[in-house]
This record gives structure tokens, sequence and C-alpha cells, in this order.
């Protein structure tokens, strides 16, 4: 109970100060002396027990000696925790056995009719009562929300902060309108991985080409700016055999094998396959003095 009340608790403050650093609370020393109080009490129950069963064995003792000197037997008293376990579990004495041996008779076995444990009746029918506990409380007042309504609210709960973490930061579209190279070696790696999986078997390893043209040199079919290289690969040129790529590779994907294709261009591969296309020069943004000392 103590440990599903800390859950709730929990749960409903998770910004609580208590369970961040329970040292700190003001309400610390009283929690303390009751969590002492709590553990000497049962220590000094558990003691009383003992002291008890001590007790009860030098009575038990003395019982037997006076016995033996009447010369009688001595049975013991049943103790109260085996007048108990009778009681509960509603076992009949073997005298009374005859009073509850059914008529039935196979082959030679008989049948008792012994009645469910008290034990068990009672559990029954505190299940019955906690139902109609339960009943009312969460299906005639509504005190307490069903499942259903429990997850839906957790769900509007988790859309609630997914919403305010994507506005506090909005993922960064990545697609050919607004794609600038960068040389970041990292994403360079990755999409030089990528490269190698999906695309060098057209445009070989080092990208000299083969089924697919160069893509090292100054030619390019469909441009050779980042963003023409992106949208290529986005797109594909079906008809020619370049299988479009953007149902397979991410966003991301596409822009890091982009950028790879970018950071290999000016290669010098061994047997490079003759340039196709329109020969294409990367636009430099060009300082405002050359342009007017050029003119
Ligand atoms: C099945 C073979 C094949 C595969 C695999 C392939 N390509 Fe291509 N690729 C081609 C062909 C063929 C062309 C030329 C299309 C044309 O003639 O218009 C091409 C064209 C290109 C171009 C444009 C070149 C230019 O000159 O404009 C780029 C960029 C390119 N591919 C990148 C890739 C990337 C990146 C991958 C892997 C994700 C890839 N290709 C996988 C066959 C392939």
């Amino acid at each position: 109970m103590v440990l599903s009340i800390a859950a709730l608790a929990q749960d409903a403050a998770p910004e609580s100060g208590f369970w961040k650093d329970p040292f700190a609370d003001p309400m610390f020393p009283l929690y303390l002396v009751i969590g002492f109080v709590f553990v000497t009490a049962i220590l000094v129950i558990l003691v009383a027990l003992y002291m008890l069963q001590v007790l009860n064995m030098f009575i038990r003792k003395a019982a037997e000696e006076r016995a033996e000197k009447l010369g009688i037997t001595y049975a013991p008293e049943p103790g109260y925790w085996s007048k108990f376990w009778d009681w509960i579990n509603g076992f009949r004495p073997q005298a009374e056995e005859k009073d509850i041996l059914l008529d039935h008779n196979y082959d030679g076995i008989r049948e008792l009719d012994n009645h469910m444990p008290p034990w068990w009746k009672w559990l029954f029918y505190a299940t019955i009562i906690w139902g109609i506990g339960y009943l009312i409380v969460y299906h005639v007042t509504d005190t307490f929300p069903l499942s259903e309504e429990e997850y839906a609210a957790s769900v509007e709960k988790a859309a609630e902060q997914k919403a305010k973490l994507l506005a506090a930061n909005p993922p960064a579209v990545i697609d050919e309108n607004a794609l600038v190279y960068e040389h970041n070696e990292e994403m360079i790696k990755k999409g030089r991985t990528i490269y190698v999986t999906n695309c060098a078997s057209c445009h070989m390893p080092d990208g000299q080409g083969s089924i697919g043209p160069n893509l090292v040199d100054d030619y390019w079919l469909h441009g050779g700016s980042i963003k023409d290289i992106y949208a290529v690969i986005k797109n594909g040129v079906q008809e020619k055999g370049m299988i479009p790529w953007g149902p397979v590779l991410s966003p991301e994907q596409i822009r890091d094998v982009s950028f790879y294709i970018r950071s290999i261009k000016g290669n010098t591969p061994p047997n490079p396959k003759a340039p196709q296309g329109e020969l294409y020069v990367e636009e430099e943004p060009v300082p405002a003095d050359t342009v007017k000392a050029g003119s």
C-alpha cells in the first residue's frame, strides 16, 4: 500500500520536492520520526511474541511434569494458532467424519461432504462487495476515470507535450529547394555508406560511371548544382534506368549521399566514363569589387 501510494504521489507530481530530494523536504524530520516509531513498534511486537513463546514453553514443560507425576499421558491443549487454523479452514474433527460421509460408494471409495473452507467463502464475499463498490465508483458516480478515458487523457497529454517540443525546435525541412552544400565530414561519411550500398553498382565505387554516368567530372545530364543532384536522386530518371530514391531513402539520406557526390567531384578515377551532358561551372558568389575591376 505504501509503495502504491508513493507511486501515485510520484505520478501526480513528478516535480514535487520530496521525491527529487527527500532530505531537503521541510517535512523530512517528521517522516523520519514516524518511520522510527513504526520500526520500534514492530520490534516491540516481535520481542513480545518471542517472550510469549518462551512463556508457553515453560507452561507446557510444567504441565508435562505434572502429568508424569500423576501417571497420565500428557495431551497438550491446542494452541491459538492451530485452533484458528482449524476454524478458518472449517476442518471437521475425524470423530465427526461419519456425519458428513455421503452414500456414494465408488468401488469402496466414499465421499465426504466437506464444505468450502470459510476463508475461501469470505474471499468470495469480499470480491462481491468490492465489485459493487467498483461498479458504483467507476460506472454509476463516475468518480474515477475508466481505462479508456485514462488512455485518452494520456494520449492528449502526450500530444500536448509533442506540440510543445515541436514548437520549441521545429524540424529542418530537407528538400532540393533549400539545400546548400556544406563540407560536413559526418554527413559525407554516412553518404559514402549509402552510395556504396545503393549506387556503386551503376556509378562504380569511385564514381567514374558505368551504367550510370560519371559523377566526378564537370559534365552533368541534369545539372551539377547540389540542388540538381538532390532532385535527380530523389526523383530519378526512370526511363533511363535511374531509380527514384525518394521512396527508398529518407531526406537526410538523400542529402548525405548528395553531399558525398559533391565531395568526390574532381577525383580522377583510373577508367572514367566519357563526359555526358553539359559542363557545369559552380556559381561562386562573386565579390562586389571583382565585378567592378572586371568591368
Ligand atoms: C540501376 C542503375 C543505377 C543505380 C542503382 C543508381 N543510378 Fe544514378 N543514374 C543511373 C543512370 C542510368 C543515370 C542517367 C540518367 C539519364 O540518362 O538521364 C543516372 C543518373 C544519376 C545522376 C545524375 C547524373 C547527371 O549527369 O546528371 C545522379 C546524381 C545519380 N544518378 C546518383 C545516384 C545515386 C546517389 C544513386 C544511389 C542512391 C544512384 N544514382 C543509383 C543509373 C543508376
